[in-house]
């Protein structure tokens, strides 16, 4: 729980991973830990690989000593438990950027592409400009709009698995979890399916800005990316003016008296690509491993509730994104003797909330009928997901239809993990029917 107040925002994990280490800064603020504060440092490479392939037994020893952490190789303090972390997501003394007079993050020039879609990007915004953005889209998210393309989901799931090799093996990441997503927000709004191919190569190239692990070389192809991906918006942009329809890109481009701007539209239109996306596919995989590897059936699913039950513990269970940072705002005090001075940065481990001991009984145990059901798989506050009613349903239809289908889906081979802490999710799960 975060308490007293003083005054405090937030950045993106792309900005730390990617700025070049002030470790003077780091170690003084390490240095600055009050020793009752000891036992609260933790020193954990991120890109190590035990570590990232299994986060949850770091968590453990985290919550073993309870309160906020000092995470050395970041340098910076993080929540790790369930209100803690729900509270400061919903807490306006943190937002995403840093209050004003502070140094705001920037891209190195070789990423000028990159920043100028990312510029009105809802992650990067606070109000106004925010509301007066989330406001264009929020109606195409509506759980009641999003419950009218459930045929059209149905549909799609049924095509790609009649599509699966007839030897009845797949990697359902490739065949099933990565397509399936792209599809449907590309028909939402308003780009050819024939770009899919495009959009899937665009986004992986741009979201390796977002983890700890790219080279400039990488950094470079998602400049470019940025770049190919701009054209093809503005292009479909300029159409929707001329010959509006029914999808979300017209939507956008018809709104008269806060109209977004072609660069708004722009920056929207690829967050809703690359972010809705990347963690609908891994959610999913995760999902579906964790079932198969459980031996979870599904065939005790009667209805759409329960149903949304197991999507829900399976989203607490293993989530796809597990940090996420916010800048104070003004001078808050997380613990006692603990302070977060304006313009610092604090991280919420989203992985580690949904494991909280003093919140779920038997945290680390997957369990789809838990009377103490949640998560903050989603976020909560201001930057809540937009898209949680499309990828909760996109989750209840894939996984329905996918168990209904191949009765008997069983693993084939132990999945590979992404290399990747910041996306914490499969790099491919061969399955057998
Ligand atoms: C299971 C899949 C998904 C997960 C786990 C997920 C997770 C999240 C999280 C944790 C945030 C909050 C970030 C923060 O507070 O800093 C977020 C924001 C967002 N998500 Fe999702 N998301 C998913 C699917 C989607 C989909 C399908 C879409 C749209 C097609 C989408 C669009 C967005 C957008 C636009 C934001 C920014 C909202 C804002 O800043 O106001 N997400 N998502």
């Amino acid at each position: 729980m975060i308490f007293g107040s003083k005054s405090a925002i937030g950045g993106d994990l792309a900005q730390i991973l990617s700025r070049p280490k002030p470790s003077l800064l780091w170690l003084n603020m390490a240095s600055m830990i009050p020793e009752e504060h000891a036992k609260r440092r933790f020193a954990q490479n991120p890109k190590d690989a035990d570590f990232y392939q299994n986060p949850y037994a770091f968590y453990k020893r985290l919550h073993q000593v309870g309160g906020p952490v000092f995470w050395e190789d970041y340098g910076f303090w993080c929540l790790c438990e369930f209100d803690a972390v729900n509270d400061c997501l919903r807490d306006a003394r943190f937002a995403r950027l840093p209050p004003v007079g502070f140094n705001q993050p920037t891209h190195p020039p070789h990423l000028k592409d990159f920043a100028l879609v990312e510029q009105h990007s809802l992650l990067q915004l606070e109000p106004p400009k925010h509301t007066r953005i989330r406001k264009s889209v929020n109606q195409a998210f509506a759980n009641r709009r999003v419950q009218e393309m459930q045929a059209e989901i149905e549909m799609l799931a049924n095509q790609l698995i009649d599509q699966f090799e007839s030897n009845g093996e797949t990697d359902l990441l490739t065949s099933y979890a990565m397509p399936l997503p792209v599809i449907v927000i590309a028909k939402l709004l308003g780009v050819p399916t024939s770009e899919c191919d495009n959009l899937l190569n665009w986004s992986h190239a741009m979201v390796r800005v977002y983890t700890m692990t790219q080279t400039v070389e990488e950094e470079q192809l998602a400049n470019t990316a940025a770049a190919e991906f701009r054209q093809l918006l503005l292009s479909l942009i300029a159409d929707k003016r001329k010959n509006p329809t029914h999808d979300l890109l017209s939507h956008m481009v018809q709104q008269t008296p806060d109209a977004l701007s072609d660069d708004e539209i722009v920056s929207t239109a690829v967050l809703l690509l690359n972010a809705g996306h990347e963690a609908t596919v891994h959610q999913l995989g995760n999902a579906v491993y964790t079932l198969l590897n459980l031996h979870w059936h599904t065939d005790w699913i009667d209805n759409d509730k329960q149903a949304d039950q197991l999507i829900a513990e399976a989203m607490r269970f293993d989530a796809p994104l597990h940090l996420f940072t916010r800048y104070a705002q003004e001078a808050v005090d997380i613990y006692p003797g603990i302070t977060i001075e304006p313009g610092e940065q604090i991280a919420l481990l989203l992985g580690a909330a949904n494991r909280d001991p003093n919140k779920f009984e038997n945290a680390d145990t997957f369990n789809p009928v838990r009377r103490d059901a949640a998560n903050v798989s989603f976020g909560a506050g201001l930057h809540f997901c937009v898209g949680t009613p499309l990828a909760k349903l996109e989750m209840r239809i894939a996984i329905n239809t996918l168990f209904k289908r191949l009765g008997n889906l069983s693993l084939k081979d132990k999945p590979q993990l992404k290399d990747s802490f910041h996306f914490h999710g499969l790099e491919n799960l061969y399955v057998r029917w």
